[in-house]
């Protein structure tokens, strides 16, 4: 996406640079945009821990660049037939180390596990530099066509909306970042609002403020304005108030994990959003790429969800809100039951928020 006059994805590397790549601090958004370069696997683990770098799909992205360079550090070379069985296990034992380490920076979002999982597939059976390096950049390439197509998919439940209002402006609610920072490129829940509004759609985003840590204040808004999208920006609790009085046709958010059932962990208020549009009959969609299903969950209650820090709650960017040292619960996500859920956008097309339509559609 352009931010002025330059194209930028969230992640990148340089040409000739094969030790290092670049993503942006999305801690310092929107007041300066700051390029950050992570060279090692320790720097990969303190951005997506840190949140320098967050969305489920990103993670995931970043955390495959962190699988290479930690090959690079403690291997640095191919191993070879030569390499007997039980040296080349001795090789490798640091990266699979540095592997469940990255995992376990942020619990949540499948992506990051699905990733990490990926590259040392590969490296079991390719343990070359060369071949992690461009698995890296597969994953990031077809990472970022999958959101690009989840705009395809999504763009005509927005059509569709549009021609009901005869050209009217469709207002949009969504919550939390699940646009392109969120992403390799064009977002999630933010890919079809993207491609509506380049296609001459009218559209107007509700933008929820998402607190504690603002990823829709900070984040979402910067995004759509940057793009030229008419957007307001919201408190958390307001969508309520807006949903019962006709001023939103289609809550779109993201997701961090789905269900085989259907059922998406998402940030924290997303389901209250779903009650709310539940209860006012206005349709609810999660935009989600293959990479964030888990098919080996079909309950809400087997996703871990991550709690944070209590600052983050006790404080805005350093400035107390609340009594100090009282007591703060922080849990990050929340998990939208799939019968709230009108239906999901992916990659692959839309489908039921249901083990069978969702099956279907992944086979
Ligand atoms: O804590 P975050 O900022 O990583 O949470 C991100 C979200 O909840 C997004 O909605 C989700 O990752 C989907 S992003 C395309």
């Amino acid at each position: 996406m352009k931010v002025g006059e330059k194209y930028y994805k969230s992640i990148w590397k340089d040409e000739g640079d094969h030790g290092s790549v670049h993503v942006i601090d999305q801690r310092r958004l929107p007041f300066s945009f700051e390029v950050m370069t992570l060279g090692s696997v320790a720097d990969v683990y303190d951005a997506i821990r840190d949140m320098a770098v967050r969305g489920a799909p990103l993670i995931g992205a970043v955390a495959a660049w962190g699988v290479y360079l930690s090959f690079l550090e403690h291997v640095g070379r191919t191993v070879s037939s030569s390499d007997d069985q039980s040296a080349s296990r001795d090789l490798l034992s640091p990266v699979r180390r540095d592997a469940e380490r990255l995992k376990s920076a942020r619990p949540t979002a499948v992506n990051l596990a699905w990733a990490v999982d990926y590259m040392t597939a590969v490296m079991k059976s390719y343990p070359d530099a060369g071949v992690l390096r461009k698995a890296a950049q597969g994953l990031c390439d077809e990472e970022e066509e999958r959101s690009r197509m989840i705009g395809v998919h999504g763009l005509p439940l927005i059509e569709d909306i549009s021609s009901k209002k005869h050209g009217d402006a469709v207002n949009i609610l969504t919550h939390c970042n699940a646009g392109w920072l969120a992403c390799v490129d064009y977002g999630t829940a933010l890919a079809p609002v993207y491609l509506a509004h380049d296609n001459g759609i009218r559209v107007h985003v509700w933008v929820d403020e998402t607190r504690p840590r603002n990823q829709g204040s900070r984040l979402t808004a910067w995004e759509l304005v940057n793009h030229g999208v008419p957007c307001t920006l919201i408190t958390d609790n307001a969508g309520g108030h807006l949903m019962q009085n006709g001023m939103v046709d289609i809550v779109l958010v993201g997701c961090d994990r789905a269900t085989a059932s259907g059922d998406v962990a998402n940030k924290t208020g997303t389901y209250l959003k779903a009650l709310a549009a539940n209860d006012n009959g206005v349709p609810f969609w999660s935009a989600l790429p293959a990479s964030t299903f888990d098919l080996s969950v079909d309950r809400p209650g087997q996703i871990e969800i991550e709690e944070r820090d209590a600052d983050e709650v006790r404080t805005i960017d350093g400035v107390s809100i609340a009594p100090e040292g009282i007591a703060v619960s922080n849990y990050g996500f929340d998990v939208t039951p799939a019968r709230l859920i009108t239906g999901l956008i992916t990659d692959r097309g839309i489908c039921r928020a249901e083990k069978e339509s969702i099956l279907k559609m992944l086979s």
